[in-house]
């Protein structure tokens, strides 16, 4: 699996999202490190905050399975320019993706953008004070 392909496949998981409120279908597509892919859509609720993005859904269903390496996600919106992460999922990607994991975005055409994690968030917080 490429990144050309984990691309589609967050272009094909758009399709299952449900965006009753907002109308904003959103897809992702994560990449273990074995080269296996979970799929995420955003979902929402009439309680608005509940809503879950495509990209937190995917890392939650594919750790939910057991998995635990990560190396790259992508994400596909119905956006003329590429689609931007939230900060949430940003923090999420930051904590649970590898440290040399990459996030692709997906426009309307067939450009992709490419982030890497200090790219696409640089100063994080990071769990260590907790973990002491
Ligand atoms: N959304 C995502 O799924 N991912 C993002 O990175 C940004 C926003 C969703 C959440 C909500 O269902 C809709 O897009 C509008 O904010």
């Amino acid at each position: 699996m490429d990144y050309i392909e984990l691309a589609e496949s967050a272009i094909k998981a758009k399709r299952n999202a449900l965006p009753t409120y907002s109308k904003f279908f959103v897809g992702a597509a994560l990449l273990t490190n074995e080269n296996k892919v979970y799929s995420g859509c955003n979902i929402e609720s009439s309680s608005y905050s509940l809503t879950i993005c495509a990209e937190r859904n995917a890392i939650f269903k594919a750790i939910s399975e057991g998995e635990r390496r990560f190396k790259a996600l992508a994400v596909a919106g119905d956006t003329e320019d590429f689609i931007s992460p939230c900060g949430a999922c940003r923090q999420v990607m930051h904590e649970l993706m590898s440290a040399d994991s990459l996030v692709i975005s997906c426009c309307d055409g067939d450009e992709r953008r490419t982030w890497n994690r200090s790219e696409y968030l640089p100063d994080p917080f990071v769990p260590d004070v907790l973990l002491k």
